[in-house]
């Protein structure tokens, strides 16, 4: 693996940004992002934005992990192949999307968040237990409750579009979640990388926590958003190949955020 450049955010040593096209602002920490919490015209532009820039930071991981670990089993390096052309996909659905509803390409700042923290790994397992399981993990989660909003709110057709990109999130996952299986058995050093890069997503996430009452670039509060009323998505966490006894886990952790008090979460 070649060296690469580091950039540090609040402290945290994190992997330099990927190139960007001049008409992105690319911004390092969320209070400088200008996210909304409604579902005004303008959120659903941003919403729209973000989502296709985190496609392509998707796409980007996959592929950077291609170029960095030649020596990964064929099958799974035809796996991270096929992820590549998914989320290609799904950037270009959403940027047609975005232009739908009179967005543009670059209208809203953009950070490199997912890029920053997975990049940062040196293996493989690493990278994996973090962008697919984790980050997608947690997509999987989000996309359910985001498809009911987008029907609520009357956009049906993102909603469908949606619905599609979580079927392939599924399989990412699950793929990871098959190999993390099939190698552990004889080489547990893997499931040691998985837990160290699981601390390490953890140690970021606080060293990353915004402080209390902190607003983005558009006084949305940073520490104000309803992360509880993201669900586990049971069923389709199960289809993607996580064990029962991984599904009860987050679901105790869902459990303990719900009890905790408003201010503290
Ligand atoms: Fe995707
Ligand atoms: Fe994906």
């Amino acid at each position: 693996m070649e060296s690469f450049r580091t950039k540090v955010v609040r402290g945290v040593t994190l992997r330099a940004d990927p190139a960007r096209e001049p008409c992105f602002k690319v911004v390092h920490d969320a209070s400088e992002l200008a996210d909304y919490s409604d579902m005004s015209d303008a959120s659903r532009r941003q919403r729209l934005h973000k989502h296709m820039h985190n496609e392509m930071q998707s796409l980007e991981m996959a592929a950077q992990s291609l170029a960095d670990f030649p020596d990964v089993p064929w099958e799974l390096r035809m796996c991270l192949a096929r992820q590549c052309w998914d989320e290609h996909r799904h950037c270009r659905l959403l940027y047609r999307r975005l232009r739908e509803i009179g967005g543009y390409k670059g209208e809203f700042p953009v950070m490199n968040y997912e890029w920053s923290v997975t990049c940062m790994m040196d293996s493989i397992w690493a990278r994996l237990a973090i962008q697919n399981r984790t980050f997608e993990g947690g997509e999987i989660d989000l996309l359910k409750r985001l498809v009911r909003m987008w029907e609520e709110a009357g956009d049906p057709v993102t909603a469908e579009l949606l619905e599609g990109i979580l079927a392939d999130e599924i399989q990412h996952v699950r793929f990871s979640n098959t190999w993390f299986k099939r190698m552990s058995k004889d080489n547990p050093t893997v499931l040691l990388k998985l837990a160290s890069a699981v601390n390490f997503v953890k140690s970021v996430t606080k060293a990353l926590e915004p402080e209390p009452g902190e607003t983005n670039a558009v006084g949305v509060d940073l520490t104000g958003f309803e992360h509880v009323e993201v669900l586990a998505n049971v069923d389709d966490r199960r289809l993607a190949g996580f064990t029962e006894g991984e599904i009860t886990e987050i679901l105790r952790q869902e459990d303990a955020l719900r009890a905790k008090p408003e201010s503290s979460r």
